[in-house]
């Protein structure tokens, strides 16, 4: 069968031919109509992942979106590869846990199945931050940093859905701000290399009409620090990606002074139950029309394009269409 095949760390995977995979016990075979590309998966592929390097050659892929060869019941699905030993979703057919396997309902028939793909666990990521790390309350202020992402865009969706009163993304470029406004945000807070500290946090709690509640924190570095101290009492600062750094400065008399929390989220943390419910509210946002990620569709052959696009971080999703 037809796949994308990574032959050596850090070079995007080709085009190529894999056996198909067997049928076996507790596992599904589904048909891949689409896979998007997503940070883990670069990482995994480095070779220099926290996880462990996986053995090569090695089919990408943490999730997709397809068939159930048996049935044809349309499903969402995760799977580890480059994590652990197996054959992810960017292949014409994956195997899959029968755990990792997530029935898409029929609201979300008029959800295309490349926008299931480019939300999937960065959607998950994104409400799973909001509601079960942080406990937003409704009335409460979030901010979003890295809000051009797609866990970006996904949070300021969700944290408006869940009630927030105000939600102020941070974001570098024009056209993050603009998808940060499409997805709901109140305010945008541009990012700027070498803004002191200070002003940051005071952009930070003009724009919020007041100190912080929340902060969901895909970047980390100098705005997670600027983001804890505009922190309000007992306010939570989930961090889930270190795009601006792996360290930050954290102020002691800021989280002491105000009882505040700084938490650390990963999806790999999350029961399947867990993880089936936050998919299908953040896709039910999206069959609202609440919720639109950009995403660029590549063909397989076209799967270096893809790869290559995805590690710009440019906040549009890169999605491989499989058939
Ligand atoms: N822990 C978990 O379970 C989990 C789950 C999902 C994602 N993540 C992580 O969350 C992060 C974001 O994922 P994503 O899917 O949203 O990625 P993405 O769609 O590629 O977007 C990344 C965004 O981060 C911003 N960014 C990149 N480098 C930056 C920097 N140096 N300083 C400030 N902003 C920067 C960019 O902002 P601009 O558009 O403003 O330039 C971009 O929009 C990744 O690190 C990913 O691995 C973690």
């Amino acid at each position: 069968m037809d796949a994308a095949v990574l032959h050596a760390y850090g070079e995007p995977p080709a085009p190529g031919d894999r056996p198909p995979p067997p049928a076996e016990q507790d596992r599904v075979l589904v048909e891949v109509t689409a896979a998007p590309v997503v940070p883990l998966d670069l990482l995994c592929a480095s070779g220099t992942s926290y996880l462990g390097a996986p053995a090569l050659p090695y089919v990408p892929g943490l999730q997709g979106v397809g068939r159930v060869a048996a049935t044809g019941e349309r499903v969402w699905f995760a799977t580890s590869a480059g994590m652990a030993p197996g054959d992810g979703s960017l292949a014409e057919v994956c195997s899959v846990a029968a755990a990792d396997v997530i029935p898409l309902s029929a609201d979300l028939a008029d959800v295309a199945d490349d926008h299931v793909a480019a939300i999937g666990l960065s959607g998950v990521a994104a409400w799973m931050c909001l509601t079960w790390r942080a406990a937003l309350q409704p009335g409460e202020r979030v901010l979003v940093l890295g809000a051009g992402g797609v866990v970006g865009q996904a949070a300021v969706a969700a944290a408006r859905r869940l009630g927030a009163a105000r939600v102020v993304a941070a974001c570098r470029s024009d056209a993050a701000e603009a998808r940060a406004r499409r997805a709901g945000a109140d305010e945008v807070v541009r990012l700027v290399e070498g803004t002191e500290a200070r002003d940051l946090v005071a952009a930070f709690t003009a724009a919020a009409e007041g100190p912080v509640d929340v902060v969901l924190d895909p970047v980390f570095g100098a705005a997670a620090s600027a983001a804890a101290r505009a922190l309000a009492h007992g306010g939570r600062l989930v961090n889930l990606g270190g795009l601006g750094g792996d360290a930050a400065e954290l102020s002691s008399a800021a989280l002491r002074g105000r009882s505040a929390s700084v938490l650390g989220y990963t999806n790999n943390a999350l029961t399947p139950a867990q993880r089936a419910d936050a998919l299908g509210e953040v896709l039910a946002m999206a069959a609202a029309g609440s919720l639109e990620v950009d995403r660029q569709v590549h063909a397989l052959d076209d799967v270096a394009t893809a790869w290559t696009a995805a590690s710009a971080s440019s906040g549009v999703r890169s999605v491989v269409r499989l058939r």
